[in-house]
């Protein structure tokens, strides 16, 4: 049968990978992974292996990485560190992927390291709908930093509402996050800190503790990535977070927004 495309999923993404392949009408390719006791992992795409196997059968390979990690490793911040996120970029391209598409990456230096043809898919509209339907009153957006201002904002604006942006900073040697105090008036209100990834849930802690100092109501938490790393999702609980939803770009409990139709559109 002569098909359009075919999907292959990796290991990460099975159930993204067959909803997408359900939205395209084309076939979905099972992978199997084998992990072997030194830890070194196998995958076998049906009869096609990984993107330099596909490349033998087609010439129109997109990679399509959901959730793009080292991407926060797109610059030196300390002399010595290697710009990791290039390394990748280069692993890809010479694997044979002629278009890669991601959602919501870190930043756009990231993606400068690719040299093919790339597309940043939005989860932001999909996120702010589920929430428009929870019909919050009396709502604020926060950023937790700078970094993520542009997108409070675009996500306020769709929930019809103002944003605010919190002044976050890392000890880049401890990883250590603080929240430096200043001024939000966030008193009586339900909060919604807009967020890319959830990693270690510091950031998203040190923000909530500092929101229900300055005497806010309910904090709810909308982010694309939800790594949580460890225990990250139950001490974010524990700070006083009422809600968190994520997207599927990683499948947790927590991902509740469905990102294939975005991800399909910019295939098409
Ligand atoms: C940082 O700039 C990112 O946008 C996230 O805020 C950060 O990566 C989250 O990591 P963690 O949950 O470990 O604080």
């Amino acid at each position: 049968m002569l098909v359009k495309f075919a999907v292959i999923a990796g290991s990460a993404s099975k159930d993204l990978g067959k909803r997408i392949a359900r939205r395209l009408k084309a076939p979905y390719v099972e992978a199997k992974t084998r992990v072997f006791p030194d830890g070194e992992s196998k995958i076998t795409f049906g009869h096609i292996s990984i993107i330099s196997q596909v490349r033998k059968v087609s010439s129109k390979i997109y990679a399509i990485i959901p959730y793009m990690g080292y991407a926060r490793q797109d610059r030196q911040f300390l002399s010595g560190e290697i710009v990791t996120m290039s390394m990748v970029a280069k692993m890809i391209q010479t694997a044979g992927a002629k278009k890669i598409i991601v959602v919501d990456i870190h930043s756009k230096i990231a993606l400068n390291h690719f040299k093919i043809p790339k597309e940043n898919v939005s989860a932001i509209p999909e996120l702010a709908k589920y929430f428009k339907k929870m019909k919050l009153k009396n709502v604020l957006v926060v950023s937790p930093d700078m970094g993520g201002s542009l997108r409070a904002k675009k996500f306020a604006s769709l929930l019809n509402t103002d944003f605010v942006t919190l002044k976050k900073s890392r000890n880049r040697k401890t990883g250590k996050v603080r929240v430096k105090s200043s001024n939000v008036d966030v008193y009586g209100k339900d909060l919604i800190i807009v967020d890319d990834i959830i990693s270690t849930g510091g950031s998203i802690i040190k923000a909530t503790q500092f929101l229900k100092r300055q005497k806010c109501k309910r904090v709810f938490v909308a982010c694309t990535h939800g790594l949580f790393v460890e225990d990250a999702e139950k001490k974010i609980k524990k700070s006083g977070v009422s809600r968190i939803i994520s997207t599927n770009t990683i499948p947790r409990n927590t991902s509740k927004v469905d990102v294939s139709g975005v991800i399909t559109e910019s295939i098409r």
